[in-house]
């Protein structure tokens, strides 16, 4: 072999890796909201319940399948499994949650247990499949997929026979109402308020609250096999907060017209939770408007594949509080279960704190 030779060989496989890493702006544009034939317009009311939907997927000929990128939201509620192992969970449609699994060699399932809670009903998804060759096919949420009104036990097992089920009911194309746009989370990160809302705890009486300091705290659960790496934060408090993750101190701020951006490289384990706890501060001394608001998206890394999966959330009634600040509550084994869910006051926009200013 001639030396000159060396270096392009040298470069083959880095070119490869740009072309995996390139190819991640993966969106809903062309994916269909699906259900079963119980909706009967599109957007319609659902029945409440859920519903199991399973997609096959068997490699071109000569293709090799490494990793799918997943982007996944359900209008209410879902539970994504591959190949049988379960995935990850996602429990608000205005924000898809995006996933890196590794694949089989040849044949594979993506299985969704869908959940309505009431009203509207409906999948959405775009996979994006990863071959060893570097190349990628890209699946989407369509007539193709198919559905059971039961969740039959085992049905999300590679091995289940879903012959007799029925394709999947189209109701639109992404963008359609009343679901809109979705928030995909992207990597770097970037934030919106958009979907965000002002939480306070249930003192709230005629939109004004007491003095003083309360607790609030989030738990987030990675996706399963996955190891949180890195969380970025976007948040205001009326009139002060101290925001912790994991326990550490991160930072703090003292107006709510302007928000405070957070990159926070986590140090956790693998499959290990990470906890927001934000000390809030009513500081006047009589009682008047008092509300939290944040958006948050936390990157993981998946061990076995060696891509990032993220998700996104923001202050709603996922949120809880104590209307004190007990000694280590920011400590992620602090026992908040008896917490309340969080006071959605209003949604971020509304009055009295419009808009805030902020770096996304
Ligand atoms: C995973 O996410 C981190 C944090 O954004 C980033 O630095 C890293 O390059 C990502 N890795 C891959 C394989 O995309």
């Amino acid at each position: 072999m001639s030396p000159n030779l060396q270096p392009a060989m040298h470069f083959a496989p880095l070119l490869l890796l740009v072309a995996a890493t390139v190819a991640n702006a993966l969106d809903f544009s062309q994916s269909s909201w699906i259900w079963t034939n119980e909706v009967t317009t599109p957007g319609g009311t659902a029945p409440v319940g859920s519903r199991a939907f399973r997609k096959t997927f068997t490699p071109p000929l000569g293709k090799t399948p490494a990793t799918a990128n997943i982007i996944i939201t359900v209008d209410n509620g879902y539970t994504l499994y591959v190949n049988g192992a379960e995935v990850g969970v996602g429990a608000d449609f205005h924000d898809a949650e995006q996933y890196c699994v590794a694949l089989d060699s040849c044949l594979n399932v993506f299985a969704v247990t869908g959940v309505n809670a009431g009203g509207p009903a409906a999948l959405l998804v775009a996979i994006e499949v990863l071959y060893t060759d570097g190349t990628t096919s890209t699946l989407v949420s369509d007539t193709t997929w198919r559905y059971d009104v039961a969740v039959p036990t085992g049905y999300e097992q590679l091995s289940y026979d879903d012959n007799s089920w029925t394709p999947a009911i189209s109701q639109g194309a992404y963008g359609i109402a009343p679901w809109d746009t979705i928030a995909i989370p992207s990597n770097p990160p970037v934030l919106s308020l958009t979907n965000s809302f002002w939480i306070w705890t249930d003192e709230v009486s005629g939109g004004n609250a007491p003095p003083g300091s309360r607790a609030f705290r989030r738990t987030y659960t990675p996706p399963i096999g996955s190891t949180p790496t890195l969380a970025k934060v976007v948040i205001a408090a009326d009139n002060e907060y101290t925001l912790y993750i994991g326990g550490v101190l991160i930072g703090s701020g003292t107006t709510f017209s302007t928000a405070q951006t957070y990159l926070v490289p986590l140090t956790s384990q693998l499959n290990e939770n990470v906890v927001l706890a934000v000390e809030a501060t009513n500081t006047l001394t009589t009682a008047n408007p008092a509300g939290l608001i944040a958006a948050v998206e936390i990157i993981s890394m998946d061990i076995t594949c060696g891509c990032n999966s993220s998700a996104l959330f923001e202050t709603d009634a996922r949120w809880v509080y104590d209307t004190s600040v007990p000694a280590g509550f920011e400590q992620p084994a602090f026992d908040d279960s008896a917490w309340p869910a969080a006071v959605t006051e209003v949604a971020y926009g509304g009055a009295p704190w419009n808009t805030v200013s902020y770096s996304p």
